[in-house]
């Protein structure tokens, strides 16, 4: 058996791998438009940090796994074509800032109607809107060849930081499928490649549509955990409250359950929001205003809490952060990787960064131009690729490089080795009174009080708290 996956992103090239891995008979072959993504796979240092996947993708790597730029010429080898191409917000036109941007998914359901030679079983893995499967199928019919495609929809769970170990162990492996015998036949493929190594119990089948619904509010769910927890973190902070303790007492209710209750600056990545205003334009396409309006508010505190993490900032500094500088620690939407899409740390910096702040940024993984990039947007001088320049942001090398001279920290996205910095040294470079703003409730807020700083968690009681600090 050949498969193909078209997009060698933070999807196609994990997953894939995972699949040569566990099926060494089958020949997975990952294609992609950007010729460089695919040298990096093919190079020493992948093009994406994920624990744990220099190890997988080397051992299959070469034997029965590899990345290529030939579109064409492996979806005519290919019997699975799997389709993994980004489904961006679209930024234009009916449903602008809300919509998914199909673009790409037409243009692959384009290019295997066109190279296909033989009867094909094509998989969304992108997360699409409902009824998307129905657009392929017709883009796919229209080939003249006379040829059959069967669509399935095979939504993936995994989340950055936890690939591996999600792509080895998921909770569920979802596949939907047209009620017909040829789709049954389809689902039933799919599923012996998972069933390699993931119990029978835990493939799920479904109709299509189901399939495709269910992974946005999935992460509509996920996501509206942590937009409830952020919301009742502010209270929090208003009454002594501490959202750690609450989060703990609530979660051991077994209806409610522990995950996803940690609070935090917001939620990032490149999913969670995406999907949310997908969903709720979904609702009101159908005619579901109120629906969309419930899930649209999940997204409203998310952006609320970013903005009250750096309003608290400038309370604390007296009101004012112009030229002073302000160490960003982390920059990637969360730890264990080094995908910054939508990451709360572009909105801290740029909040910063209106008030005139010096912002000194620090990530491990992060690469300093797509700090640039992603804050200041690209230049209108230079190449396409470079940053706008703006001389107040800075990146550090490391963090106490970011902290030296500062007048306040802010821990922006929770990397371990924030939680052991030496913080008795940073806090003898930095003029008094020296303040940390801990995003992701990751340090010990009472010794860096005795250490000296003014330190201020989210939802904690803050020992420095001013009047108005919840508005
Ligand atoms: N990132 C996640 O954690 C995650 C998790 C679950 C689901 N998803 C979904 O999976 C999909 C992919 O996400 P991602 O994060 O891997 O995106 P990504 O942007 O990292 O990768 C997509 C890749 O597709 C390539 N591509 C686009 N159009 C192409 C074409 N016509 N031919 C060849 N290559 C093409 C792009 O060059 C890019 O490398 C999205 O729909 C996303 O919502 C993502």
């Amino acid at each position: 058996m050949k498969i193909c996956c078209i997009g060698a992103g933070y999807v196609g090239g994990p997953t894939m791998a995972m699949i040569a891995l566990k099926c060494p008979d089958i020949t997975v072959t990952v294609v992609d438009m950007n010729a460089a993504r695919i040298a990096a796979w093919n190079s020493g240092q992948l093009p994406i940090y994920e624990p744990g996947l220099d190890d997988v993708v080397k051992q299959a790597r070469g034997k029965n796994l590899f990345f290529s730029t030939d579109v064409a010429g492996e979806i005519k080898q290919a019997d699975i074509i799997f389709v993994a191409v980004n489904t961006p917000t679209k930024t234009y036109g009916v449903g602008k800032g809300r919509a998914a941007d199909l673009t790409f998914i037409e243009s692959v359901a384009r290019t295997i109607a066109e190279h296909a030679e033989s009867d094909k079983i094509i998989v969304e893995k992108s997360t699409i809107p409902v009824k998307t499967a129905d657009t392929i199928k017709t883009i796919l019919a229209s080939n003249t060849k006379g040829l059959k495609f069967s669509v399935l929809s095979n939504p993936e769970f995994l989340a950055e930081g936890t690939a591996v170990r999600d792509l080895l162990n998921p909770d569920r492996v979802l596949i939907g499928g047209e009620r017909t015998p040829e789709g049954d036949q389809a689902v039933a493929t799919l599923a012996g490649v998972y069933a390699r190594w993931v119990p029978r119990a835990n493939i799920i089948t479904t109709n299509l549509w189901s399939s495709e619904l269910s992974k946005l509010v999935a992460n509509a769910f996920l996501a509206q955990r942590i937009s409830s927890i952020n919301s009742i973190s502010a209270l929090c902070e208003a009454t002594g409250a501490d959202v750690d303790e609450v989060a703990h007492a609530i979660g051991k209710d077994s209806r409610i359950g522990p995950k996803f209750l940690k609070s935090s600056v917001g939620f990032g990545g490149s999913c969670f929001q995406k999907d949310i205003l997908n969903l709720a334009y979904l609702c009101e396409s159908f005619g579901l205003p109120e629906v969309a309006a419930y899930w649209t508010s999940v997204v409203s505190i998310n952006d609320w809490q970013k903005h009250r993490f750096v309003a608290h900032i400038g309370r604390e500094l007296f009101n004012t952060v112009a030229d002073k500088k302000i160490a960003v620690l982390g920059f990637a939407f969360k730890k264990d990787t080094n995908d910054t899409r939508e990451s709360a740390a572009i909105n801290v910096c740029r909040d910063l960064l209106a008030e005139r702040a010096l912002v000194s940024v620090y990530d491990p993984k992060v690469p300093a131009e797509e700090i640039r990039r992603d804050v200041l947007g690209t230049g209108s001088t230079g190449s396409p690729q470079g940053a706008a320049d703006n001389p107040r942001l800075t990146v550090a090398k490391d963090a106490y490089e970011a902290c030296a001279g500062a007048h306040a920290i802010a821990i922006v996205t929770e990397w371990d080795e924030f939680k052991t910095l030496d913080y008795a040294k940073i806090f003898a470079g930095m003029p008094k009174p020296a303040c940390l703003f801990d995003g992701r409730n990751i340090v010990d807020l009472a010794a860096l009080r005795k250490i000296g700083f003014k330190a201020s968690g989210i939802g904690k009681p803050n020992a420095h708290r001013r009047e108005g600090d919840t508005a």
